[in-house]
């Protein structure tokens, strides 16, 4: 077996995941050189390579100024700057896997497909909920038609109040226009799964959605800009921050602080104090929504309807068929240890557990199923870059028509992307 040879763009939390799995199969994988302005970031990239030849640069663009040094690359830095080193890379003469969302513009999401198929490279999206071992067997009893034709699907993505707080009030995530708008940045994921399971093309959206709960107003008079600032709430506000020194410590400071792992409590309280982290969570300057709808419509008259909440926890997913329904996810699994329940219409109730531990992985064990079925993608024909389009072209028209108050016909939306790009 010939070792695919891999170089990490952006060695943030992203980055740093995909190399650590990808360095557990020395008999698959080998990672050449890591690009990052933080050193100490890249150089964690370097330890796991067990490579002494391994480079390190302080940018994409140094990186990508050096004749090809691996087969493939994996781009991770954030949603603003995925575009540009995509572009280059490809150019190069690079593969890519490229962290989701593709890019801030569907226009540049366009460019990039076209790009990819005139040069002929794999282009692969991190969508890492394909690869979970609970969407597999979802996908797996819907192609057995075991509740027949798919009718409608329901699904939740409960993104977790804390969650909201740490991405999209406070963090990175928390401006669409320094990142991505949430319906894309959460959720492209949701609409990639839906329309992979329905199995047909989505025709229009309509999406509703606010920013309601995390705002200026709702904050109580005398509340600080910062928790640090003595908060007279701090002892019953859920959001308070200090709590990355203590019960949200894991698995939240690791995704922002980089001395997380030896830091004390009075340190990162410090830090707190001057970092975005450390504000109140109804005096930040967010404006993505905390909680957005979208109904969908596909070919052959199927519905699916998806509900965002920053007030649940995890995904959930019902999917209503002419021969039975089949429910699962978080809340099933909470409260009856079950992954799954199919109940057809003719027949015994069946019930499933899904087996494999993804323990650790926030993302239902998909970061694990991703690098372990990127070997075998890359070297072989790998996905069209058109199937990861969709659900972009999805989760962009639901803004669309949140922000515009109108339902969105996809194949208009799609035309007039494309004449612009
Ligand atoms: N697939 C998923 O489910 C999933 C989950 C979370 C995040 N993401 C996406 O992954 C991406 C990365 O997220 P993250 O949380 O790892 O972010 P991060 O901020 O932890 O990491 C980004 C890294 O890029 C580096 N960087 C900045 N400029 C650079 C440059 N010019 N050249 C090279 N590196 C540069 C930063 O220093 C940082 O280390 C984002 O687009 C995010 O939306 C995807």
């Amino acid at each position: 077996m010939k070792q695919l040879t891999l170089s990490i763009i952006g060695c943030g939390n992203r980055g740093t995941i995909y190399a650590t799995l990808a360095s557990q199969s020395p008999e698959r994988y080998k990672l050449i050189a890591a690009a990052d302005p933080s050193p100490a970031r890249a150089d964690r990239i370097r330890q796991l390579s067990n490579n002494s030849d391994f480079k390190v640069f302080p940018s994409a663009d140094d990186f990508l100024a050096e004749n090809q040094l691996s087969d493939m690359v994996i781009i991770s830095t954030q949603d603003q700057y995925h575009y540009d080193p995509c572009v280059k890379a490809l150019e190069k003469g690079y593969d890519v896997l490229l962290e989701k969302p593709i890019a801030p513009s569907l226009e540049e999401i366009v460019d990039l497909q076209r790009l990819a198929e005139r040069l002929g490279r794999k282009l692969q999206v991190c969508y890492v909920l394909r690869y979970t071992p609970f969407y597999r067997k979802v996908k797996e009893l819907v192609d057995s038609d075991i509740i027949g034709d798919i009718i409608s699907i329901n699904a939740n993505e409960g993104v977790l109040p804390w969650h909201q707080a740490h991405s999209f009030v406070r963090g990175k995530w928390r401006r669409a226009d320094q990142s991505t708008p949430m319906i894309v940045a959460k959720c492209c994921h949701d609409t990639d799964i839906i329309q992979w399971l329905i199995g047909r093309k989505c025709r229009s959206v309509s999406s509703y959605g606010a920013l309601t709960y995390f705002v200026n107003t709702n904050a109580p008079k005398d509340a600080p800009e910062r928790c640090t600032d003595g908060c007279p709430h701090a002892d019953s506000c859920h959001y308070n921050a200090v709590r990355y020194a203590s019960d949200m410590r894991e698995p939240w400071l690791e995704l922002v602080y980089d001395n997380h792992d030896t830091a004390s409590a009075e340190e990162i309280v410090e830090w707190l104090k001057t970092s975005d982290f450390g504000r109140c969570v109804f005096r930040c300057d967010n404006d993505v929504v905390d909680h957005q709808v979208v109904g969908m419509e596909f070919e052959g008259d199927a519905t699916a309807n998806l509900t965002m909440t920053a007030f649940e926890t995890g995904r959930s997913i019902e999917i209503f068929g002419t021969q039975g329904c089949l429910k699962g996810g978080f809340f099933l699994k909470k409260n009856t240890g079950k992954d799954i329940i199919v109940t057809p219409w003719d027949g015994p109730v069946r019930e499933y557990v899904v087996s494999e531990d993804t323990t650790g992985d926030h993302h239902m064990g998909g970061d694990k199923g991703i690098i372990g079925a990127l070997y075998d993608e890359m070297t072989g024909d790998g996905y069209p870059v058109s199937s990861y389009i969709q659900s972009h072209i999805m989760a962009y028209a639901a803004e669309e028509s949140r922000t515009g108050g109108r339902k969105i016909d996809l194949d208009e939306f799609a035309e007039a992307i494309a004449e612009r790009s």
